[in-house]
């Protein structure tokens, strides 16, 4: 920028303008979108903290700056200053007014008008897609939400500890396994953190790991990625009780955290805000018997033994207005890795949070077999090396403990908060079945 270019304005942010009220700014940002009305255009500025109205009226401001501004282009890169004034009409509170205006950028004629386009369309420019407003909207939720979770876990003592991503074994089933060579030898794509977690919490006593986790899903739905990202605490001494009151709070906590710090987006985006604030303690818990039954009374057909699908956990989902969980399935239906109820030792002792308003399980978990002699029987069972577990069956040779832990979906949460139909807009870029670009 030249000298007689240079901004005479503080340097600030739209979100940060109510304190510069009656000041001169200076705003960097993008043209989002501009009307015009004779002497006057109206600039919406667009900055990656909010959007701002700049009212440039021609008689403050150069011809070269007037006719310049007029021919700006959508999502042209521009440098306002002006002054900030009060506007009650306005969806933040204030507007600008324009006294210079540089440019960094003409941008080329943009490909996402303000008109309808299809999701496709859209998705094959996700790199440009994002700035819009409601996408703009669901990744403040998201990382919202990365933060809640972090303050959640590190508030109550638990240590992050980090799971790898390339695997020798599968963890959640050989079915959905992304293969990929290792120096001779094969590796999988992390399913899950949870093996390793197991592990650090003999070390930690509570730990999580929050990663991307992997998953060759075959299936299209809405609810389904084949990268997603999870948080999995893990800890030792903690039973199924524990392991579901601990998803409860997590659950609460979050969507109170996004409730306080992100109305505005949850605005933007049409979010029926009073179905979020009745998510508070205690959740229905149901076991799997019940739900059953339930489903049964429902004219579903489906019988003692059956997993459910997305159909089943709407149905389960609306005996309540805010999450159930539902505890205790068959054994056969669950993962080796999972405790078998003493009681009834067809069961396992696990537990899925389903969401309400048809988004079904953002939460599985529950209780882990500590036993080694019923481990190795489990993991032989499943059909599973037992030269590759070997590292996870040394876990009950020394100093085996009862502990339990989950893993929470983040983008099937982000969903659910922010009030989606479908996963693949909670993530920067989604990585589905048939598609891995951009
Ligand atoms: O129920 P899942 O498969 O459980 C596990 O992976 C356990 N090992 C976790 C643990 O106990 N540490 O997956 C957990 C959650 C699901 O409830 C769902 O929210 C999400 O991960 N999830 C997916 N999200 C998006 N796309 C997919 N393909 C997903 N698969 C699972
Ligand atoms: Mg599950």
């Amino acid at each position: 920028m030249t000298e007689d270019t240079a901004p005479a304005g503080t340097i600030t942010t739209v979100e940060a303008i109510a304190g510069h009220e009656g000041r001169t700014v200076t705003l960097r940002g993008w043209l989002y979108n501009r009307s015009s009305k004779g002497k006057l255009h109206f600039l919406q500025l667009r900055d990656g903290t909010g959007i701002i109205q700049c009212v440039m009226f021609s008689q403050e401001v150069s011809d070269e700056t007037f006719a310049l501004a007029g021919s700006l282009t959508q999502e042209s890169s521009i440098v306002v200053t002006g002054t900030v004034r009060a506007d009650k009409r306005s969806k933040i509170g204030f507007e600008l007014g324009v006294s210079d205006l540089t440019l960094v950028h003409m941008a080329e004629p943009y490909p996402i008008s303000p008109k309808e386009h299809g999701v496709e369309f859209l998705m094959d420019k996700r790199h440009l897609w994002l700035r819009s407003r409601r996408q703009h909207a669901i990744m403040r939720v998201r990382s919202e939400i990365v933060a809640g979770i972090r303050d959640f876990f590190d508030g109550r003592g638990f240590v992050n500890v980090d799971a790898p991503i390339l695997t020798p074994a599968a963890c959640e089933g050989t079915s959905t396994l992304f293969e990929t060579e290792y120096f001779g030898q094969n590796a999988y794509l992390t399913q899950s953190g949870q093996l390793y977690m197991e592990a650090a919490c003999m070390a930690h006593g509570k730990v999580y790991c929050f990663g991307p986790t992997f998953r060759a899903e075959k299936s299209k739905t809405r609810r389904h990625l084949t990268e997603f990202w999870m948080v999995e605490p893990e800890v030792a001494f903690m039973d199924i009780d524990e392991d579901m009151e601990l998803a409860e709070d997590l659950v609460v906590f979050v969507v109170h955290r996004v409730l306080d710090r992100r109305r505005p987006e949850l605005e933007a985006l049409e979010r029926d805000t009073a179905r979020l604030e009745s998510v508070t303690r205690p959740f229905v818990r149901m076991s799997y018997d019940d739900a059953i039954r339930t489903l049964v009374a429902a004219g579903h057909l489906t019988s003692w033994g059956d997993d459910f699908g997305g159909d089943e956990e709407t149905v389960l989902a609306s005996q309540s207005d805010r999450p159930i969980i539902v505890h205790r399935f068959p054994a056969a239906i669950k993962a080796f890795y999972m405790k078998h109820d003493p009681a009834r030792p067809e069961l396992a002792l696990g537990m899925d949070v389903l969401a309400p308003e048809g988004y079904g399980e953002i939460i599985g978990g529950g209780q882990r077999e500590d036993d080694l002699a019923v481990l190795e029987k489990a993991i032989a069972q499943h059909g599973l090396s037992p030269a590759v577990f070997e590292w996870y069956t040394d876990l009950r040779r020394y100093g085996t403990v009862p502990h339990a832990g989950f893993g929470l979906g983040l983008e099937r949460t982000v969903a659910w908060i922010c009030g989606l139909k479908h996963v693949r807009e909670t993530i920067p870029f989604p990585r589905l079945i048939n598609r891995l670009t951009p």
